[in-house]
């Protein structure tokens, strides 16, 4: 057994005088004496004091940015700035060697562009260790909030034949030889002949499957890895991305926003009590890369006061038709500052709408319903009382300021008849999904459910500005490195 004291136990400790172990990987060596240690467990640096006249020179050469090295020595009151206490070593042993002139990380500030290209490494800057911290703790607490509340982790597939979104955005998952398939007579590729004995494809939504489960359980949510082949370069799609889907039965669409501002507040509300430090630094990072922005472009807030606000407000909740209003009426509407002008009712709205109505109208996280059923899935529960001509459906998209959508979700269209004729209206194969519509041939009843962008979450809560930066290996078009 190795062992070894953690460097984020030592920090706290006054147990001056007792004998520690540490092992980590070295940030710094400065005047072949002070070393700062970091071994994941701390954003902060243990330093390590090394008796260089004690030490051999070949080993105080090889202690160098990116080594990995064991120190055994007392740990004592430091006298030093900006720490309590340090390790003096009596002896150092070099566990791994860097090259200090090939280790791609040097001491300094790099950008997040030049860190994206090295993501194999970029867990050991500051700036990572504290973001996959807080994506753990949201993991974690997402979790707990449904575990404390009585929902069943459900485990859907993620290999699937159906496309729950019906959006085609799909990767393929198949063995059939690309060069050669085995062909029908008509000439089309046979499926039959592939591995599933259909053709089969990487989930969009666990959404589907997990109506199933709460139509039995009452009250189930997944939480996997969702795929989307949509060519969508932004700082907020990727084409691998977590999805949190919860679905609850004897539901409605109140219900439904309900839950999720309630998820939404108890999971970031989590991260500000459990990930303090790293927030704060967080904090301090995003500060100063808004420096660098024109004043307009800056936020009013920083992101622990833009955390608190979103915890301390109710979400506003509008419906469609009202934002729609609201941004014909809107300044950069009526100065055709947006890029897609909002003439009509029916408008997919874009993210510069969403945008708008979180950060400069409302100023606050936004719960838009009732949208047009043109722009919507096939699923969503028709509205009884809409204006002639004008079907909406209970759907539900939650707003967030710096990112548009992060929560997508409605109540479910539960009456077999409604749903299989806007099944059929849209030509989506009831037949395939025979086993989705026995829901609602056996024992329908409301219900409603959502899904949260996990990645979009994490940017919240950690302030950085794209979604690549939030996922330890982001897969986005022509990329999927590592
Ligand atoms: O709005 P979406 O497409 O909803 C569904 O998939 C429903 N089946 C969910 C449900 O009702 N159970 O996606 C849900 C959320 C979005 O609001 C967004 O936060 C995130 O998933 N999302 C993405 N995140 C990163 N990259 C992408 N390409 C994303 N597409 C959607
Ligand atoms: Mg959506």
């Amino acid at each position: 057994m190795i062992k070894r004291n953690k460097i984020k136990d030592l920090l706290k400790s006054t147990e001056f005088g007792k004998e520690v172990i540490v092992m980590g990987w070295v940030k710094t060596f400065r005047n072949n004496q002070f070393i700062a240690l970091n071994d994941g467990s701390s954003l902060s640096n243990l330093q390590v004091v090394v008796d260089f006249e004690n030490t051999s020179g070949d080993i105080l050469k090889k202690i160098s940015t990116g080594a990995a090295v064991k120190a055994i020595g007392t740990l004592v009151e430091s006298v030093g700035k900006g720490q309590t206490v340090e390790v003096k070593a009596k002896t150092v042993e070099i566990l791994g060697e860097s090259d200090a002139e090939k280790y791609p990380l040097q001491p300094k500030k790099h950008s997040l562009e030049f860190l994206r290209e090295k993501a194999h490494l970029r867990f050991r800057t500051t700036t990572f260790n504290a973001v996959f911290k807080v994506r753990h703790a949201l993991a974690f607490a997402i979790h707990q909030f449904f575990n404390e509340r009585g929902f069943t982790y459900l485990h859907t597939p993620i290999i699937t034949a159906s496309d729950a979104e019906g959006a085609g955005e799909m990767f393929r998952v198949t063995t059939l030889e690309l060069g050669n398939p085995p062909r029908d007579e008509a000439g089309n590729i046979n499926f039959k002949e592939d591995f599933f004995g259909k053709s089969t494809n990487l989930t969009v939504s666990g959404q589907l499957e997990g109506e199933l489960g709460a139509m039995a359980l009452g009250e189930i949510y997944t939480f996997g890895p969702t795929f989307r082949a949509e060519n969508s370069n932004t700082t907020r799609h990727l084409a691998e991305f977590w999805m949190i889907e919860p679905e609850v039965a004897f539901a409605d669409l109140e219900d439904n926003m309900n839950l999720a501002e309630d998820m939404l507040k108890y999971v970031i509300k989590y991260a500000l009590d459990n990930c303090a430090e790293e927030i704060e630094l967080l904090n301090s990072r995003l500060l100063d890369e808004e420096k660098n922005k024109a004043q307009k472009d800056r936020s009013e807030l920083s992101l622990i006061e833009k955390l608190n606000f979103c915890l301390d407000n109710d979400f506003e909740r509008i419906t469609y038709t009202e934002a729609i209003e609201i941004l014909k009426r809107s300044k950069p509407n009526q100065k055709k500052q947006f890029n897609y002008l909002i003439d009509e009712w029916g408008a997919d709205l874009q993210s510069e709408h969403e945008r708008y109505l979180v950060e400069k109208h409302f100023k606050k996280p936004v719960i838009l319903t009732n949208y047009p059923a043109e722009i919507k899935s096939f699923y969503m529960r028709q509205d009884d009382n809409c204006a002639e001509g004008k079907q909406t459906v209970s759907a539900m998209d939650i707003l967030f300021p710096g990112i548009g959508e992060i929560v997508g979700g409605s109540q479910r269209e539960e009456r077999l008849e409604r749903l299989e004729a806007r099944m059929d209206e849209i030509g989506i194969p009831k037949d395939e999904l025979y086993w989705y519509l026995d829901t609602r041939r056996f024992g329908t009843a409301p219900h409603a459910g959502f899904g949260l962008g996990f990645e979009r979450l994490v940017v919240f809560v950690t302030g950085m500005t794209n979604i690549r930066d939030v996922i330890p290996f982001p897969r986005y078009p022509k990329n999927a490195e590592f």
